[in-house]
């Protein structure tokens, strides 16, 4: 079958191509590195030809409120037709647990993604899962001032890259679902704590401090906000399993 996979070199799109081509499917790694933009179309037409599924897993280079919300719903809009117009008949697409349940920018954009998704008529599955621990870093980054990292207590449950990838290729073999299914790493617990354990675990001396009013991509972190209220597919890789891989290959 022939796949195309959008944001087919980044960090979840490429273990995604990976795996699908270890199955024996004839996969595009789309993306604008190989000639593929869906924000000006260029490629998108000649890419879709004779494919039957799409993934999407591309992901805006500015997470600025208003272009993450420009750059997906251009995105959708211009990747959407272009797979009407050739048939495609099954679109997946990679979104967030709780999207719709917390005020951020970047998360309106998702579901604005979702909301382009749902009304374009084309089979469709949309996978929301909870944050990667890849993007550990990257949290506790932004939330830092000096030597201090502020971190709501909001219940995290993050998931390992190569159980996302996993679950997505899983999806995109299956038939369409039309709706949304959830997934979320194996275990549960203040969202503090994850990036407290995860700045050990790496040896950075900065100090997490709890803050129940510490924003997340500006948004508010309540209890429930990050975590799925209803059925989830959990990964198999837990939180130490996943520090020591990512230790053991830097
Ligand atoms: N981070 C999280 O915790 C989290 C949680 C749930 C869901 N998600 C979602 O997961 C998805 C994948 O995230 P990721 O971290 O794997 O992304 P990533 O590593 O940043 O990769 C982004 C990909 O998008 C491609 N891209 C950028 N602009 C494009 C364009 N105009 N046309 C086509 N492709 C374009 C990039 O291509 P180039 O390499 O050519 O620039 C790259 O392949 C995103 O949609 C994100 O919202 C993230």
């Amino acid at each position: 079958m022939k796949i195309v996979v959008i944001g087919g070199t980044g960090l979840i799109g490429s273990k995604t191509v990976a795996i699908l081509r270890q199955r024996g499917h004839e996969v595009v790694a789309a993306s604008p590195n190989t000639g593929v933009n869906t924000v000006t179309g260029e490629g998108l037409k000649q890419a879709m030809a004779g494919t039957q599924v799409v993934i999407d897993l591309a992901n805006s280079p500015s997470f600025e409120d208003k272009a993450v919300l420009q750059f997906f719903e251009t995105s959708g809009r211009n990747l959407l037709a272009a797979e009407a117009a050739s048939g495609v008949r099954h679109h997946v697409a990679l979104s967030i647990v709780g999207t719709d349940r917390t005020d951020n920018g970047y998360f309106r954009a998702k579901v604005a993604q979702e909301k382009l998704i749902k009304a374009s008529g084309i089979p469709y599955t949309i996978i929301r899962s909870t944050q990667f621990m890849e993007f550990l870093r990257g949290i506790a980054d932004s939330g830092t001032n000096g030597n201090i990292v502020r971190i709501a207590p909001g219940l995290f449950q993050p998931i390992a890259a190569d159980d996302v990838a996993a679950n997505v290729a899983d999806v995109a073999l299956a038939p369409p679902r039309n709706r949304i299914v959830e997934i979320a790493g194996p275990e549960r617990a203040p969202f503090n704590e994850f990036v407290a354990r995860y700045l050990k675990a790496v040896g950075d001396p900065r100090e997490v401090v709890r803050e129940p009013e510490a924003r997340y991509f500006g948004g508010r972190v309540e209890e429930h906000s990050l975590v799925p209220l209803g059925e989830a597919r959990l990964g198999r890789i837990g939180f130490d399993k996943w520090l020591r891989r990512s230790r053991a290959a830097a």
